[in-house]
């Protein structure tokens, strides 16, 4: 349908006109109605527990709902921080509850002082329901909703002041969820000292731009109530699933040997204070904030991110298919581009490595000639060493032939003149005297 007949359809809408009905029609039932439906379809509830190992989150949790849910304790030494959800389903009455008990495990111990990861899983559930939204065939109607829908933020009974870990923490994930903030193991600190750090950190909340959840003062029946627990914020609280005898009742309470803290007396803490206001008389308008304030911040940003836009005022009305197409050309000239660049890298890159390689190659060409200069050198060396030894050889043969003639000469003409030699052989033996040998046996 074309925008101008859009524009038509609307213009032409009518006022509705008031009139009034003859008699009982029946249509009055319809809160009676939505009531029903809700209890059949039943609820979801998500808490989000942050707070130091050991702080109390699972006996708080179990003391608030009566009940003892799975727990494991956490080890000081975690390596991170990581969301262990655990969901369970309660009934009371007729009303069925399902409730998932987020526990961020590790938090603020040794090294883990990054609050990403919760901020993370938040995001995550978010992402989940949009998804399911934009889903063609969605499933609103029996999809378990895992968004967060309060944090109860569990500050440590210093009576100092908020560690600066907690006034990050709390500012990062203020806009993504209901914060209610409890001053854990109140029984570890005076009634004084307890006041005085109630106020110190209300006053770091304000001073950081912290904001924590309100309850409502819109609806007259809860506004009072709702206006006087705002004052009381941070609650102070007690767990605790053990049962003591005070006077003949048993009452949950921690037992010292000074005496008992009651878990459920006011004058001792502000669990009933908290449990009225998260349990039973806010949980619809907590679940209400996640989906109409947190949820559609984020939906909003991604949507805008993903390049839709709503209409305003004058300029043309918003169209999914228009919005669409452009994304769409954006997103293939930009795969355009990335491939172009791509691909001129890859050219670079080539051109590079084959400089290199011509480099290399004239490198070991200059190597290969200084070997063959060294080579050829040496060879020469050796060629003269060797015409050097062959003329020593040569004059040495020269020499014995010479004196191999001179020796056969002599021979012969020894074997001309044997008398002569006979004589001279005598002659030696008269020089000689004593010995008896002659020349031819020497010889
Ligand atoms: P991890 O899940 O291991 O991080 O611990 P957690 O925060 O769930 O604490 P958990 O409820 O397991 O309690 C730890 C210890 O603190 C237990 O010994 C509890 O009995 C004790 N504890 C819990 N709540 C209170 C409280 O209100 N006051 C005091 N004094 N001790 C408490
Ligand atoms: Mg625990």
């Amino acid at each position: 349908m074309a925008a101008t007949d859009l524009e038509r359809f609307s213009n032409a809408e009518p006022e509705p006109r008031s009139l009034s009905l003859g008699g009982h029609v029946g249509f009055d039932s319809l809160p009676d109605q939505l009531v029903s439906k809700s209890v059949t379809q039943g609820f979801s509830f998500n808490i989000l527990c942050v707070g130091e190992t050991g702080i109390g989150k699972s006996t708080l949790m179990n003391t608030l709902f009566n009940t003892t849910f799975e727990t494991e304790e956490a080890s000081h030494h975690e390596e991170c921080v990581r969301l262990r959800p655990q969901t369970y389903d309660l009934q009371e009455s007729n009303v069925q509850l399902k409730l998932t008990i987020v526990d961020a495990v590790g938090f603020g111990d040794q090294i883990n002082k990054d609050e990403r990861p919760i901020v993370d899983y938040i995001d995550a559930q978010f992402e989940n329901y949009l998804q399911e939204e934009l889903k063609i065939r969605r499933s609103l109607f029996d999809y378990h909703d895992t968004r967060i829908h309060v944090c109860l933020y569990f500050i440590t009974p210093t009576g100092h002041s908020l560690k600066s870990l907690d006034l990050v923490t709390m500012k990062k994930l203020d806009s993504k969820v209901n914060i209610i903030p409890i001053i854990a193991k109140a029984d570890t600190i005076s009634k004084s000292e307890l006041h005085k750090f109630k106020i110190k950190i209300m006053g770091e909340l304000v001073s950081n731009g912290v904001q924590i959840y309100q309850f409502p003062t819109d609806d007259e029946a809860v506004a009072e109530i709702n206006a006087v627990m705002n004052a009381h914020l941070p609650f102070a609280v007690v767990g605790s699933t053990e049962e003591v005898k005070v006077g003949n009742k048993l009452v949950r309470a921690r037992q010292y040997p000074w005496g008992v803290v009651q878990v459920e007396n006011e004058n001792h803490c502000d669990f009933v204070k908290l449990r009225e206001m998260l349990i039973r008389v806010n949980m619809e308008d907590l679940r209400e904030q996640t989906h109409s304030r947190h949820y559609e911040l984020y939906r909003r940003c991604k949507l805008e991110e993903m390049g839709f836009q709503d209409s305003d005022g004058d300029s043309q009305p918003f169209s999914l298919q228009e919005t669409y197409e452009a994304k769409r050309k954006e997103f293939l000239s930009e795969l355009q581009r990335k491939e172009e660049e791509m691909r001129q890298m890859f050219v670079n890159k080539v051109k590079e490595t084959e400089l290199e390689l011509k480099e290399k190659e004239r490198e070991l060409h200059e190597k290969f000639e200084h070997l063959k200069r060294l080579h050829q050198e040496e060879k020469r060396k050796v060629e003269e060493k060797r015409r050097e030894l062959e003329e020593e050889t040569n004059a040495f043969n020269r020499r014995k032939a010479a004196v191999e003639a001179l020796q056969s000469q002599a021979l012969h003409a020894t074997s001309q003149q044997p008398l002569k030699k006979d004589k001279d052989k005598k002659k030696c033996i008269h020089l000689d005297g004593s010995k008896t040998f002659t020349l031819a046996s020497v010889s």
